[in-house]
């Protein structure tokens, strides 16, 4: 069973999870049924994602094949791109919820899209959501350090989690370091890079040299950083190879090796390029 880490606000999430970005809805229910199968207890989606109402199914047969629901972590993300407001917000997350069908556990604001300068308002609506009752923890994606000390100005309530690009080539310690002093959890997507760090050569080294995969060995990286990770994989084997990480322990030159190894490279867009 993957390690829980303890929220803000109390609640406990899954250090590692899976993420359904780009898992075609024909596929998805098998691939969370699958995922559920192997271990995971954190199912990573968003409206974006167009797979909700399948990882829901998903969800479901796991339930009627025994799984505690409240043992679960169910993420959604508001994306709002045609608008970010209130009744933006509150129209996207009840789709959400009425398309998951098993509830949400956790709901982000995608991007914070700067540009359009509304995403303290956004936030305002998270946290009208949870002060009602509707979702039990409350998020952020993509925030820099000043998207972050804006909402908190604003609002005066902490996301629990940012979830941001993160992998060795782009592993965001300056982000991690501030998240660590107001008690934010770092969750990273592309954690692997969207597989093309697992060909870097100095993963592939320390990874032969404990006797386990790339993938494993950046994953192990990502949680004794401390931070949370949602590999993705419609594969069953690799759902559970990366689940397995446990066996084994990167040492502290390990960890330097690895931290040598930043170019700033992204797999994806820098949040403040989203409008
Ligand atoms: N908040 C955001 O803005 C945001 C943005 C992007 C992603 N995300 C979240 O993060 C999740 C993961 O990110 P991602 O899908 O972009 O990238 P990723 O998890 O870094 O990489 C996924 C790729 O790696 C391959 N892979 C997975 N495990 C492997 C293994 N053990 N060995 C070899 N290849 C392996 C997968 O292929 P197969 O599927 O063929 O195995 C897929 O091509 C998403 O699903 C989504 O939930 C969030």
């Amino acid at each position: 069973m993957p390690e829980n880490l303890t929220l803000h606000d109390g609640h406990r999430m899954p250090a590692l999870g899976f993420g359904l970005y780009k898992v075609a809805p024909a596929e998805a229910a098998d691939v969370v049924e699958a995922g559920i199968a192997a271990g995971y207890r954190l199912v990573d989606g968003a409206e974006l994602y167009g797979n909700e109402a399948e990882a829901g199914e998903g969800i479901r047969r796991a339930i009627d094949a025994g799984l505690d629901r409240a043992a679960l972590t169910v993420t959604s993300k508001f994306w709002g791109e045609e608008a970010q407001t209130r009744d933006a917000v509150l129209r996207a997350f009840d789709a959400s919820e009425a398309a998951v069908g098993v509830g949400i556990d956790l709901y982000m604001i995608h991007w914070p899209r700067p540009a359009r300068g509304q995403y303290p308002q956004v936030w305002a609506a998270l946290v009208e959501l949870q002060r009602q009752g509707r979702v039990r923890s409350i998020g952020v994606s993509n925030f820099t350090e000043a998207h972050l000390t804006r909402i908190v100005d604003e609002t005066g309530v902490v996301p629990v989690v940012n979830q941001v690009e993160s992998h060795p080539w782009l592993p965001q310690h300056e982000l991690r370091a501030f998240h660590e002093r107001h008690g934010i959890v770092t969750q990273a997507w592309s954690p692997l890079g969207r597989a093309r760090v697992l060909e870097d050569a100095g993963v592939a080294e320390i990874a032969r040299e404990h006797g386990v995969s790339p993938a494993q060995a950046i994953l192990r990286w990502h949680l004794q950083l401390g931070g949370a990770a949602i590999p993705k994989s419609t594969r069953p084997e690799r759902l559970r190879e990366n689940l397995d990480v446990d066996g084994f322990a990167l040492t502290e030159a390990d960890m330097a090796r690895i931290a040598a190894l930043e170019t700033g490279e992204r797999a994806g867009t820098h949040p403040d390029e989203r409008q």
